[in-house]
């Protein structure tokens, strides 16, 4: 039987670098599934297809392939065939993922590929419903949040050291909307499962939260 630790979180709250540690750690595969929504955003962009339009992401998101595999570790995600990862982790990107993740044919579709992934190996996968819906059953789930002044910080320090001019409080502005679009949402929206450990980041590094999470996963019976 495969083992899988699912993190769910709010955006910025640092579930990919903990979890990319944790699956380093525990030589599992770290399945990122926000990349996943994020190259089906580009493709409806691509297509001229607006994310208002359920009906239409519905019907064109048959003709999407979606499917992810591991250059020296790395997750690469293709979208019908053709390598996207690098398209992938804009601002502009993230909100488009955030705004076509209402659309249930998306998710139904994504959520299987997800299952499948689980279902052969050991996963790490991090997202906004994997401990609710992608994988119930899941040995250790995490709910991994940050206040938004944090989030906000970390990722304007990000942008800053990338030399993007940014400001601070349209960043926590994006992040509060993000939040609130994630997790009012109809179909699977973020919130943390009844069997999940809340663990907050506003005070940790990532290697805290990642060392907490291995303890936890030592401790499973
Ligand atoms: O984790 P991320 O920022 O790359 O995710 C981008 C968006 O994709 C997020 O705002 C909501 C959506 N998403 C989702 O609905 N379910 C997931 N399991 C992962 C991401």
């Amino acid at each position: 039987m495969s083992v899988s630790i699912a993190i769910d979180g709010p955006a910025g709250a640092g579930k990919s670098t903990v979890a990319r540690m944790v699956a380093g750690k525990l030589g599992y595969i770290y399945v990122d599934t926000g990349a996943m929504y994020r190259a089906m955003g580009l493709f409806f962009v691509r297509k001229g297809i607006l994310p208002e339009d359920q009906a239409a992401m519905a019907e064109a998101c048959e003709d999407a392939d979606i499917s992810i595999a591991y250059e020296g570790g790395q997750q690469q995600v293709f979208l019908n065939s053709e390598n996207v990862t690098g398209l992938l982790r804009t601002e502009e990107a993230g909100k488009m993922a955030s705004a076509i993740s209402s659309c249930g044919a998306v998710r139904e579709k994504l959520v299987a590929l997800q299952q499948k992934l689980a279902a052969s190996q050991n996963v790490v996968m991090d997202g906004r419903d994997i401990g609710t819906v992608v994988l119930p059953d899941a040995d250790l789930k995490i709910f991994l949040t940050a206040s938004v002044k944090t989030r906000a910080q970390r990722r304007f320090l990000e942008l800053t050291q990338k030399g993007i001019p940014c400001n601070i409080k349209e960043i926590e502005a994006d992040i509060e909307a993000r939040d609130y679009q994630d997790s009012h949402r109809a179909i699977s929206p973020l919130r943390q499962a009844k069997d999940a450990v809340l663990l907050d980041s506003s005070h940790i590094t990532a290697e805290e939260a990642a060392a907490r999470i291995i303890k936890l996963h030592g401790e499973l019976a």
